[in-house]
């Protein structure tokens, strides 16, 4: 069996080493493709493999169509909004993600992003602390809960909300108070810290109206996806409360806009460095090596994706 392991934003190296080892002892063969700059190596480098793991790289229909002997995508990591699901289904691919692999430095990173705002971006000025605001978590997943949890041990108020948790001892068990809607949530959250998937649900989900609801000072952090923010709504939003805030470890469309009129108000990393430790590239880049093995010699599909036959014709 032949492994390509395209990351256009590479692993570790010991994650790399840990996930050749995988392989070696499987008796599979390893292509490394890294820091690629045009979809034209991905095409070229995917023809002859049986499996690919990823990042966020782009596992488009076209790269689904030239990969002829693909059995397996794993993308190392949770949002596997990047993977054409269809495609895959079509040809009989098998998706996977390698779920809660990466969270809790994803759950370090937006905490790490509340105090770098609340502190003006460490510049000379009186910031604020995070002791008694509310923290407002929207979806309780893998990252939330981290989140949540984390936010607990330094003194914040957490609620959150997630429609498809409908056991409140979940929330119980952290200290958490579930509320009942989204308007809810951002009403009260000092902080707000996004944790949803990009779906054609929540594209632009996160508009001017939730926006201008919440708190006084109130900063909104995402490290989920740009695509759930309605951008025209938060340009307005920024424009109109000079005293909301926004952290995004993804950066806008509209991000020399945003810069220009929110000035330290607004903050954006160069580069989706959430899942960038050594420890989160071990775990999900080990994690996916094992579960092609798994799947590939002995039929393990904990974690497909696309289990259900295709309808596609
Ligand atoms: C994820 O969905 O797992 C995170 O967004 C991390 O993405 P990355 O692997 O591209 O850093």
């Amino acid at each position: 069996m032949k492994v390509l392991v395209a990351t256009e934003k590479p692993f570790a190296k010991k994650a790399v080493d840990g996930i050749k080892n995988i392989f070696a002892e499987a008796g599979y063969e390893v292509v490394l493709l890294e820091k690629y700059t045009d979809k034209a190596e991905l095409l070229a480098a995917v023809g002859d493999v049986d499996a690919l793991i990823v990042r966020s790289d782009k596992v488009t229909k076209e790269v689904i169509d030239a990969a002829k002997q693909l059995k397996i995508v794993v993308r190392a990591g949770a949002g596997y909004d990047n993977v054409d699901l269809q495609a895959a289904s079509a040809n009989n691919v098998a998706v996977m993600n390698t779920p809660g692999q990466n969270s809790n430095a994803v759950a370090e990173l937006a905490l790490a992003m509340m105090i770098y705002m609340s502190r003006n971006q460490f510049t000379p000025g009186t910031g604020i602390e995070l002791q008694g605001k509310t923290l407002g978590i929207h979806a309780y997943g893998n990252v939330g809960r981290l989140v949540g949890r984390k936010a607990k041990a330094l003194g914040l108020n957490v609620i959150a909300y997630d429609p498809f948790i409908t056991e409140r001892v979940v929330f119980d068990n952290d200290g958490v108070e579930p509320v009942g809607s989204v308007e809810e949530l951002y009403a009260a959250s000092d902080f707000l810290s996004l944790h949803i998937p990009a779906t054609e649900q929540t594209k632009k989900s996160i508009n001017y109206k939730l926006l201008m609801s919440m708190p006084q000072g109130a900063t909104l952090v995402n490290t989920a996806r740009k695509e759930v923010i309605d951008e025209d709504g938060l340009k307005a939003a920024l424009t109109e409360r000079t005293d909301l805030k926004y952290i995004t470890d993804i950066a806008p469309d509209a991000t020399s806009e945003l810069a220009e009129l929110a000035g330290k108000r607004f903050f954006a990393t160069p580069k989706k460095m959430g899942a960038e430790t050594a420890e989160a590239n071990i775990n999900a880049g080990l994690a996916a090596a094992r579960q092609i093995v798994g799947y590939l010699e002995r039929g393990e599909n904990r974690f497909q994706l696309n289990k259900k036959p295709c309808d596609c014709k």
